[in-house]
């Protein structure tokens, strides 16, 4: 099966794909993106991924124009292209190519790249023991609930805890709220019910979230969307997190304190099940 890449209207080899070193998402990571998975054929969640690129692009001024060029057909067309069944789908759409100045002109075309991949495995190693993370200074800017390229502050938190030692990290505010992880959602679980920092700018509102939202409903554990603190982690049940690439991943240790008995918790095996189950049947309220 070829990897392929999309770039403005044309398919080919990834290795072949290429953009302006003058696009502002080269320059200045002026630009948004989304990862998307099909699981055995079908793209999961598409409608909610395309949401929120498109509330990204509004949120940065970027005149993409999604009705008139819908994005879902050139991922279709894509991944029958590929031929990959479990597909990794990455989209990104930069500001577009226009001489660098920080001030960016009216009217400029939007450059539209895609990817397609083999979805990757998860790690059935790291599925049962737990992530171990560390936490971290949450020194991102103040819209993290665009999903925006700029991702330099996940980057070098990402790569620290992985050259310490930690499968990732959790980003912590100066008054010690825990935010998020890297590149996933956070949650505690105590006596069964879940907790999630607010859906507010300084996240990003996961699109797995609402699916996990919907699986903690039907099994029975309620939910609660409220400020976690550092002090919560340390005391909680279980702690976990979700994102299109881990789905639901718990974290079993924090800053080397194991999370309770340093194992995956109920709810969260739970969770992931029901979450297996809700992609089975294409989507979360289909499986109920
Ligand atoms: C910072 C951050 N939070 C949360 C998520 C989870 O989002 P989703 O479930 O839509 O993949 C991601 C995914 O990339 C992310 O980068």
């Amino acid at each position: 099966m070829p990897e392929i890449a999309y770039v403005n209207g044309v398919f080919g080899p990834i290795a072949e794909a290429r953009v302006s070193i003058e696009d502002r998402g080269f320059q200045f990571g002026d630009g948004i993106y989304e990862v998307l998975f099909s699981y055995d054929g079908h793209l999961f969640m598409p409608d909610e991924h395309l949401v929120r690129l498109r509330n990204s692009a509004a949120a940065l001024n970027l005149p993409y124009d999604f009705d008139a060029d819908p994005v879902l057909p050139i991922i279709e067309e894509g991944l029958s292209r590929s031929g990959f069944a479990d597909a990794l789908v990455y989209i990104q759409i930069t500001r577009g190519v226009t001489p660098r100045s920080h001030c960016y002109p009216s009217g400029m075309t939007p450059t539209v790249v895609m990817t397609f991949k083999q979805r990757p495995a998860l790690s059935e190693e790291l599925l049962s023991r737990g992530a171990s993370v560390m936490t971290t200074t949450d020194d991102r800017w103040s819209r993290c609930y665009v999903k925006a390229i700029t991702l330099l502050p996940n980057v070098l938190a990402k790569t620290n805890a992985a050259h310490l030692g930690f499968d990732d990290a959790i980003f912590v505010t100066e008054s010690g709220e825990a935010r998020e992880c890297t590149s996933a959602n956070l949650y505690i679980v105590n006596d069964g019910t879940v907790q999630f920092p607010p859906r507010n700018q300084s996240v990003l509102h996961g699109i797995t979230q609402l699916v996990v939202l919907d699986c903690a409903k039907r099994i029975g554990a309620p939910t609660v969307e409220a400020a976690i603190r550092t002090d919560d982690l340390a005391r909680a049940d279980e702690v976990f997190m979700s994102s299109t690439a881990v789905e639901v991943l718990g974290i079993t240790s924090i800053d080397g304190v194991p999370v309770a008995s340093g194992a995956v918790g109920p709810i969260t095996r739970r969770l992931h099940e029901a979450f297996l189950a809700a992609v089975k049947s294409g989507c979360p309220s289909e499986s109920a």
